[in-house]
């Protein structure tokens, strides 16, 4: 994708019918996205993840509308090409249609092109009510991550005939709804490739197999910023983490043994000026 990409251009991204596919990383701040457009990416998502890897919360309910748009703000001040998708959290499109309409425009005034929500079918007049005020949405079937206590804990989904199938009826209403694009999360990559036939918008995976019109991962995840957890699913590319222990003790040795800061990390006055001041015994530095 040479030009900015948008939601149209996205939508129009199926492999199946010669498309590369798309990449999207998740970034919650200006330096991540920085990264993700230096780095070449389709999509930067503002995910609710946001609650897990950065603000330290154990799953994703946490995060309010407020929270999600403050780091869109963050990545959109940046300004980055790829197209940014703010994630609708949990309760910001549960209560009534006219709230989350005011939600999405909420994360769209804060920087973003689209919003992403999580669900099937259920979410369908959530979908075209908030398409109709002329924001594009993403949709997320699978494993949805806001639905842990109802799914049981962060389990595969669609690994029985029947879940597969209403898989397959929840991307095709999300579809028709007036979804962009799907955002397949752990599921068996059988049923992502049904899904992936089945719809005419491209699929995004995560854990959900090669058969997909693009993947997702987590910034934190992708890059080794956090080692505490590692999905099936994650390849790590950097080990940021454990790079970044070392780099902070070696600056911590350093400021203790005194080698940090040097001479030329400092500011000097003039020779001039010491020697007024009376100072370094004969004025030898220079500024
Ligand atoms: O919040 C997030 O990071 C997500 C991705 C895992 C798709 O929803």
């Amino acid at each position: 994708m040479a030009q900015k990409p948008t939601a149209p251009a996205v939508r129009a991204r199926k492999v199946s019918t010669g498309s590369q596919p798309l990449v999207m990383v998740t970034a919650y701040d200006a330096p991540g996205a920085r990264i993700a457009d230096e780095a070449g990416v389709d999509i930067i998502l503002v995910g609710d993840s946001l609650a897990m890897v950065v603000l330290g919360y154990e799953d994703t309910l946490q995060v309010t509308t407020a929270d999600m748009a403050h780091h869109v703000a963050a990545v959109a001040r940046a300004k980055p090409r790829p197209l940014i998708v703010g994630d609708l959290p949990w309760m910001s499109y549960h209560v009534s249609v006219e709230d989350t309409v005011r939600n999405a425009a909420h994360l769209i005034r804060a920087g973003a092109s689209a919003v992403k929500l999580e669900g099937g079918a259920k979410r369908v007049p959530m979908v075209e009510a908030i398409v109709s005020a002329e924001m594009p949405v993403m949709g997320h079937i699978g494993l949805t991550p806001q639905s842990i206590h109802a799914m049981g804990g962060f389990k595969v989904q669609g690994r029985q005939a029947d879940g597969a199938r209403t898989l397959v009826e929840d991307a095709l209403a999300l579809e028709q709804a007036g979804c962009f694009s799907i955002v397949l999360e752990g599921v068996p990559d059988a049923v992502a490739r049904m899904v992936t036939d089945a719809v005419t918008v491209p699929t995004i995976g995560i854990g959900a197999g090669r058969h997909c019109d693009g993947q997702v991962m987590v910034f934190h995840d992708l890059l080794g910023l956090q080692d505490q957890l590692v999905p099936k699913f994650v390849r790590r590319y950097a080990t940021l983490k454990s790079d970044s222990v070392a780099a902070m003790a070696a600056y911590a040795d350093d400021v203790r043994n005194g080698a940090f800061p040097s001479e030329d990390e400092s500011y000097h006055l003039t020779d001039e000026v010491a020697a007024l001041l009376g100072l370094y015994g004969g004025g030898t530095k220079t500024a």
